[in-house]
């Protein structure tokens, strides 16, 4: 299947906070629902501990679940690895209320200033950059070749590694999957995350139920993501003339659509 770029809604700056904060912890369920959290928890780990980092990085955490995960893989190894979870649209609330009791445990902070692909090397320092894991999950998708291309040069400039993991594959079976997305979505009111307050039970019971616009809007960029996702054909070329040493971990999850990545800047 082409690769193609087409719109989705949640990378769009019009939507409201709330909307997306609903969005992104939606996802994060739909995600963990068919497995994300072992690769997080297992893969994404070993490659941390492989590129021997001194701090991971997430960029694009959203709601911060899947860095919970990583971040308590970590701690299963006995790994102590400070880890920073930041976003263009920082979700802090959510970041507070997921990361704020664990944060001394498993050494979990997060930026409060956006931090965009596109600007990572101006709004973090060099030294906290250098010899870190960059880590992108459903992210590195946002950025179209181009685009794609010069953040992996400047990661290479800032000798960081870098690891994208990726929750659907480019075939039609990816798309197919990504279109199903919504599906259980419109089970995501039931999880228990959702209950921290009466109003926030009751909004997410509206854009979930009553106006199902988050089952939609996931189904919508599903498919979009899924014709968005790099073969290791694509990355062979993404990383030409990179000093990155690559490693792929592919067809992982229940469905056996998941891919790992890592680009590991030589030590
Ligand atoms: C599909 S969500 C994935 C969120 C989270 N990593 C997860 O797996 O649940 C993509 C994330 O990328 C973020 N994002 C989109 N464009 C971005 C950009 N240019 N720079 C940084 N983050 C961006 C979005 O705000 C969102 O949190």
């Amino acid at each position: 299947m082409r690769y193609a770029y087409h719109f989705e809604f949640c990378e769009r700056p019009e939507l409201p906070e709330w909307l997306r904060g609903e969005l992104f912890e939606s996802l994060g369920w739909v995600q963990s629902s068919f497995g994300l959290e072992r690769v997080l928890g297992a893969t994404v780990p070993e490659f941390v501990l492989e590129a021997r980092a001194s701090r991971l990085i997430e960029l694009g955490s959203g709601s911060g679940r899947g860095l919970a995960s990583v971040a308590a893989g970590l701690d299963r190894k006995g790994a102590r690895v400070p880890t920073l979870a930041t976003d263009k649209y920082p979700q802090t609330e959510l970041w507070r209320a997921r990361f704020g009791g664990q944060a001394a445990e498993v050494g979990v902070s997060w930026s409060e200033r956006a931090v965009g692909f596109e600007d990572f090397d101006q709004c973090l320092a060099a030294e906290t950059l250098a010899g870190s894991v960059l880590l992108l999950t459903a992210a590195f998708h946002h950025m179209d070749p181009v685009r794609a291309r010069a953040f992996l040069e400047r990661a290479a400039d800032v000798r960081a590694s870098v690891v994208v993991v990726e929750p659907l594959e480019r075939s039609w079976v990816g798309a197919l999957l990504g279109g199903l997305a919504g599906l259980p979505a419109l089970a995501a009111p039931l999880s228990a995350a959702r209950a921290r307050t009466l109003a926030g039970f009751l909004r997410t019971v509206l854009v979930h139920w009553l106006v199902p616009v988050v089952p939609l809007i996931l189904s919508h960029d599903g498919v979009v993501s899924a014709l968005r996702q790099r073969t290791p054909a694509d990355w062979t070329a993404l990383t030409a003339d990179l000093p990155f040493e690559r490693s792929d971990r592919l067809g992982l999850g229940l469905l056996q659509n998941f891919s790992a990545i890592l680009l590991k800047y030589p030590s």
